[in-house]
């Protein structure tokens, strides 16, 4: 695992566009797992202002969303279709039909999931995947108790989660009480993991998920399991981490090999 630490949101956010565009352009065909929530607004920025200056092309680009509310149709503002093309696939050059958002507005859900799984196998696997966290430790929406090797499924929200996006609703009792999301199966298969986390209300789950038992309480220390997991943090989201300055010198390190 890699844990790089930021000195704010701004700067953590250029360092994980900096590394999905290094991705993209060692294989322009890249395959990119995708996160809403307003952790990755400002990696999305980025990227979208790395392509407008021509430095990036999305054009063979293949995208697969973690999770979607149930309930919601795409075009309802609170979907994560709606976010997606808003916050990054309105300002890129990405074909629309490369781009996979799970439905959650659909009679079948089990088939929808088990097509989901299909097209994310067809397209090779998912080479790098973008996440968020949640405060109670979960990646996608794969809430405390999740089967570790769950696949793409419906999952209910726990009321912190409720709490958490009620910020984007009018009121709590619209927040949907259900999503489909990746399975934590799903998401260890990516080739490369990479989790962003800002601000002291995600520093508990952040300690719990790096240095504490992996464990379905707190879904996101899976990735200690990944081979190639990289936690990009902003100062605050690392302030509970007992081997913070460890983290550190490993960075520098890292750095001074390359420059040799
Ligand atoms: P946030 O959500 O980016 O809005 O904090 C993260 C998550 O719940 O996974």
């Amino acid at each position: 695992m890699r844990v790089i630490i930021s000195k704010n949101y701004e700067e953590m956010s250029k360092k994980a566009a900096e590394i999905v565009a290094e991705r993209l352009r060692k294989k322009p065909d890249l395959v990119l797992g995708l996160a809403t929530g307003s952790t990755p607004v400002g990696m999305y920025k980025e990227l979208i202002r790395m392509h407008k200056e021509g430095n990036l092309d999305f054009s063979k680009v293949k995208t697969f969303n973690l999770d979607e509310y149930c309930g919601l149709s795409p075009d309802h503002p609170q979907s994560y279709h709606y976010f997606m093309w808003e916050n990054l696939f309105n300002h890129i050059n990405i074909n629309p039909a490369n781009v996979y958002i799970p439905s959650g507005d659909i009679e079948n859900v089990e088939a929808f999931c088990k097509w989901y799984e299909e097209k994310i196998k067809e397209a090779g696997g998912i080479d790098l995947q973008v996440l968020g966290i949640g405060r109670d430790g979960h990646i996608g929406f794969n809430e405390p108790g999740s089967s570790l090797t769950s696949r793409t499924r419906i999952k209910t929200l726990t009321e912190e989660t409720v709490e958490d996006n009620a910020r984007f609703f009018e009121k709590k009792e619209d927040v949907p009480r259900y999503a489909v999301s990746m399975g934590l199966g799903t998401i260890m298969e990516a080739k490369e993991c990479l989790l962003l986390a800002n601000g002291a209300n995600k520093a508990e789950a952040i300690q719990k998920a790096i240095e504490g038992p992996v464990s379905a309480s707190i879904t996101a220390s899976l990735l200690q399991f990944h081979p190639r997991a990289i936690f990009i943090l902003d100062e605050e989201a690392s302030k509970n981490l007992k081997r913070r300055e460890y983290y550190r010198y490993v960075e520098r390190m890292a750095q001074k090999l390359k420059e040799r």
